[in-house]
């Protein structure tokens, strides 16, 4: 069938893209994590660290794991850091979505690229923190197969301040 005016064009430029992150993305991955985090200022308690990245912390996270990056027509609107935990599951953090470009499965295929990468692995699952003041997250997490490991607290909290979450492939 051939294609009238009318019709939308397959345009390859809209389409998104996933890759792990280089040293060149870190200051995009920075402005990114910052502009994502900023709806939590003075609504978290304790604060997010997140506030407090700079180009530096986040160059010193890529030095000792990995970062993926979305990107539409060359522009990173999203990320998130990942790395290999001592019992060899797959952590990530700091998952980060452009406000303006939410809820069209950004956030989800940063999730479903670092399974991937755990899977050719051979990791035995993922695992990611949440706040408890995040119900909404926690609820997402779960639609996306994470269960509640571990009740953690921040330092000087009497009551959990945060949640490990987990999606289990296989128990070696
Ligand atoms: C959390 C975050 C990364 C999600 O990014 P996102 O790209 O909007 O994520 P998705 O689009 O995959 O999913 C978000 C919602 O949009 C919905 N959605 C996905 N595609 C959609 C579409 N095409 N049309 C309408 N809704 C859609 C999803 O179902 C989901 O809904 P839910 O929250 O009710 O389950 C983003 O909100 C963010 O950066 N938040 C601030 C930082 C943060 O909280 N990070 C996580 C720390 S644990």
């Amino acid at each position: 069938m051939e294609l009238t005016l009318e019709d939308p064009k397959p345009n390859k430029q809209n389409e998104m893209a996933l890759r792990d992150a280089t040293d060149r993305d870190v200051q995009a991955m920075l402005e990114v994590m910052r502009a994502a985090f900023v709806e939590y200022r003075k609504v978290l308690d304790p604060p997010s660290a997140a506030h407090a990245e700079t180009v530096e912390t986040v160059r010193r996270r890529l030095g000792r794991g990995r970062a993926v990056v979305a990107e539409l027509q060359n522009q990173i609107v999203g990320f998130a850091f990942y790395e290999v935990q001592s019992d060899g599951l797959f952590y990530f953090s700091r998952l980060s979505v452009l406000p303006a470009f939410r809820r069209r499965g950004i956030g989800l295929a940063l999730v479903e690229y670092i399974e991937g990468r755990a899977a050719e692995a051979n990791a035995p699952g993922v695992r990611l923190g949440a706040r408890v003041q995040l119900p909404h997250l926690v609820a997402r997490y779960e639609k996306m197969g994470y269960r509640i490991t571990r009740y953690m607290k921040h330092e000087g909290y009497t009551q959990p301040t945060y949640v490990y979450m987990e999606k289990i492939y296989s128990r070696a």
